[in-house]
């Protein structure tokens, strides 16, 4: 899934709106253009920030009602008449900025820029472990959070409690792995949480079969 996030320009009080805010891989989105200026001729998006030819995705002429397209189009973008923009079948590719310059009469050179963002929404992590059914005060036991990445912090929670990190493991892409010496019964249930800038998942909790 992706998740958008948005980035308002400071000096702009056209905003971007994305319909849902929360789009998954194949799916489609609708960003929405609001506070649209008068007297606009024609409103042009690009892929990333930079309003150059390379990075053309589409412009709408409001006066001959024409779409014209450029370079970074994909085929599975539309623009509206309103200025909205919408991406059909959303691919990771599609992550990163867009940015809407809208083109006034009589002065084509300065546009009102607007970006937003999609970012890779988090996957659901899970939890395996060397031994599910460990001896009481026999086996140690690791736990490794899954899936390994380097953008990740890992967070392990027991018994709805977050467990202290060492400062040496508090790096993205650390503390992956939990080490539980001489298990006993009544511990956990284990939990594992993913953070990156955008947000924070957690797996479903184990419980290990303390024999
Ligand atoms: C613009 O046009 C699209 C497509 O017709 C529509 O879904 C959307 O609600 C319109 N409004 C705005 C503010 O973009
Ligand atoms: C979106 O994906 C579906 C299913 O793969 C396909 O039929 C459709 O043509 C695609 N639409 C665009 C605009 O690429
Ligand atoms: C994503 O971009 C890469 C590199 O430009 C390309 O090879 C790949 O086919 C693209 N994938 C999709 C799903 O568009």
């Amino acid at each position: 899934s992706l998740l958008i996030f948005w980035n308002t320009p400071t000096t702009a009080q056209v905003t971007i709106e994305a319909q849902p805010t929360k789009v998954s891989e194949g799916k489609d989105v609708l960003l929405l253009v609001h506070n649209l200026p008068q007297n606009l001729i024609a409103y042009i998006w690009y892929k990333g920030q930079k309003t150059d030819f390379r990075h053309y995705i589409t412009s709408y002429v409001i006066d001959a009602e024409t779409i014209i397209v450029g370079p970074a189009y994909s085929g599975r973008e539309t623009v509206y008449s309103n200025a909205s923009l919408l991406i059909q079948n959303v691919t990771k590719n599609d992550t990163g900025s867009y940015t809407i310059q809208m083109i006034k009469q009589g002065d084509k050179t300065k546009g009102v820029i607007g970006h937003f963002t999609l970012y890779p929404e988090l996957p659901k992590p899970y939890i395996t472990s060397n031994n599910f059914n460990p001896m009481e005060n026999k086996n140690d036991v690791s736990l490794t959070c899954v899936p390994k990445t380097q953008g990740y912090t890992y967070v392990w929670w027991v018994n709805g409690q977050s467990l202290p990190v060492s400062p040496r493991l508090k790096q993205p892409g650390k503390n992956r792995i939990l080490i539980l010496a001489n298990v006993t019964r009544n511990t956990g249930p284990y939990e594992c949480e993913i953070r990156d800038r955008v947000g924070s998942i957690c797996s479903d909790p184990i419980i290990l079969d303390v024999l």
